[in-house]
């Protein structure tokens, strides 16, 4: 029957970042901080967007969006990992396996577009200033956000329907502290050179696209902030600093990964708690820090509160 070479493995074992205890401790500690504030980071940027009316414009939509993404995509991997900092050995079920890897794929890849988006939106907002407004109408700009949500699903479903049905029948470690395609794939009986060639070029592939638009995007809004008056062009220079900032660290080190795969293990584990922990972090960071109506946003919001302490 079928049954037969269907995968026999029901859990596979995570031999996480390190093996010390008091490592592990200290990490868990670094760890669960981190998380923690990419967790409220993220939720506070969200809030202030859609509470305050002065932000209501799809640059800081878009921005919303990207943080409760990346709230997502640290959220994904990043508690399973903390907790199994505790914990002598770590397992993980096939199932659970199988979600990590859908769903890393499913909002990394929209991410990505998410980038794009917002790259297309200054590019608008700094080439076509006059017609910014139809253009970017708030319908457009939804429709670009449900459409980063579609292509990272059917990126995301697109390596799940391979993979779910390869055969797994023995080796079941997987070096790293989740599921990623490169090392389950390895497990696999069968040879799967071929196959692991294919699964990487589908996100590189994703990956090469959205950075091959972000670079011609920039390159556009810098030709024309270079060309234009000194007053407007700090500003604006100031927010595209910021945004190639975080393209560049998160496409850089994406391409490492899936294009280039280096197989050194230290590199890969590093590149995975960055993709988990540190661009979730930045990306809000970068982007809100950078950006004066932001700041105006949270004196307003302080004041508000203390004030309201105040007076009662
Ligand atoms: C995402 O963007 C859409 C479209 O502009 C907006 O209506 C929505 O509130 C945003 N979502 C979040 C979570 O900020």
């Amino acid at each position: 029957m079928d049954r037969e070479n269907q995968s026999v493995v029901s859990e596979f074992v995570l031999l996480g970042l390190c093996h010390s205890w008091n490592t592990q401790v200290l990490l868990f500690m670094i760890f669960f901080m981190l998380y923690l504030i990419v967790v409220s980071g993220n939720i506070v940027i969200v809030i202030l967007i859609i509470t305050d009316p002065h932000l209501h414009s799809p640059m800081y939509f878009l921005l919303a969006n990207l943080s409760f993404v990346d709230m997502w995509l640290s959220s994904v991997t990043t508690p399973k990992m903390i907790t199994d900092f505790l914990r002598e050995n770590s397992t993980i079920s096939f199932v659970g396996c199988m979600c990590q890897i859908l769903f890393v794929h499913f909002v990394g890849g929209c991410e990505m577009v998410l980038l794009v988006v917002m790259a297309y939106d200054r590019y608008v907002a700094i080439c076509k200033p006059l017609h910014y407004s139809t253009i970017m109408s708030l319908q457009r700009c939804l429709g670009l956000v449900v459409s980063s949500w579609a292509i990272g699903f059917v990126h995301a479903m697109s390596q799940m329907v391979v993979i779910v049905q390869l055969p797994f029948c023995g080796p079941r470690e997987v070096d790293s502290f989740f599921c990623d395609i490169p090392l389950v794939i390895k497990l696999a009986c069968m040879d799967s050179y071929n196959l692991e060639i294919l699964m990487n070029s589908d996100s590189g592939v994703l990956a090469m696209t959205c950075f091959i638009l972000l670079l011609i995007s920039y390159t556009y809004i810098l030709r024309t902030v270079h060309r234009s008056s000194k007053t407007g062009a700090s500003k604006a220079l100031s927010t595209c600093t910021a945004h190639i900032t975080v393209v560049v660290l998160f496409f850089g080190l994406c391409i490492f990964i899936y294009v280039w795969p280096v197989s050194i293990t230290w590199v890969d584990k590093f590149l995975a708690v960055f993709y988990s922990v540190i661009t979730p972090l930045l990306n809000p960071a970068i982007y809100t820090l950078r950006n004066q109506e932001m700041k105006n946003t949270m004196k307003r919001f302080r004041s508000y509160y203390m004030d309201s302490k105040v007076n009662t």
